[in-house]
């Protein structure tokens, strides 16, 4: 096993097989368990490609995608699929909420998934996540009939509902004003100090990249730059994350 939580190394993506886009070109990176980093960089530049890889959604062309020591190439779409679901989280910019369920059904589909039906464990872990992100009125509400932030924190709980060590987010706040995105974006922030899950955050807003330990800059497909926040240092006073 390897210390690392994510270890990115020489990820390309080309899509079609007549008509050639490339669209990653050796991308490399390393994340901890714990960190809080941001993803930035002009539109079409690569970003949600990239998170889809580090998804398990799709498959690089090459390169290795090294979760958890786990390189990812050897393993089978069941695998992925367990993968995936005991070590990742998602919050996309449009939730993907299930519009016909409430929002404790929402949070609870998850585990409901991997075992198959609903127990009280999994109903009171749910209602702890909901009242966590402000939403402890709202349980029995149906996502349609909840704001765009509060759908968005519904998605947040979602999440997190499984303990994962990493959460994906493809621009979690570009759809919400500028009030709920922040609420959104603190939340997320919370959960990563409190309970020292990682974070990779797609944004196009440089406000919240600041607030970030961690800025990874994609343009064209490459690596530009990747700035870690001295303040932020090498753990500091964060969560180690979890084991
Ligand atoms: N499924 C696909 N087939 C072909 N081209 C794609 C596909 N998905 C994305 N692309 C292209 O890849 C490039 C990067 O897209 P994307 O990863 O969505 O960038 P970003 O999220 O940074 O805006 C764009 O030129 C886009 O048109
Ligand atoms: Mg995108």
């Amino acid at each position: 096993m390897d210390d690392g939580l994510l270890r990115v190394d020489q990820v390309t993506k080309q899509y079609g097989d007549r008509v050639i886009t490339r669209v990653l070109h050796g991308v490399s990176f390393d994340l901890a368990p714990g960190e809080f980093a941001a993803l930035v960089g002009p539109s079409g530049s690569g970003k949600s490609t990239l998170l889809h890889l580090l998804g398990l959604l799709d498959r690089p062309t090459s390169g290795r995608i090294v979760l958890r020591g786990c390189d990812t190439a050897g393993l089978g779409q069941r695998a992925l699929g367990a993968f995936r679901g005991r070590t990742l989280g998602f919050v996309f910019q449009f939730h993907h909420l299930l519009p016909a369920f409430t929002a404790l059904e929402n949070v609870m589909m998850p585990a409901l998934a991997a075992r198959g039906r609903p127990d009280q464990d999994m109903r009171r872990r749910a209602t702890a996540l909901l009242e966590r992100v402000g939403l402890s009125d709202r349980l029995n509400y149906r996502a349609t009939d909840l704001s765009g932030g509060q759908q968005q924190r519904v998605a947040v709980a979602r999440a997190l509902s499984m303990s994962p060590a990493l959460v994906l987010a493809d621009e979690p706040t570009g759809n919400l004003d500028t009030e709920s995105g922040d609420q959104v974006f603190a939340l997320l922030r919370e959960f990563n100090r409190e309970q020292g899950t990682a974070f990779l955050l797609v944004t196009h807003d440089p406000r919240l990249a600041a607030r970030c330990d961690r800025v990874i800059d994609l343009v064209d497909g490459r690596v530009r730059s990747d700035r870690r926040d001295p303040r932020a240092a090498s753990g500091g006073d964060r969560p180690a994350g979890p084991a």
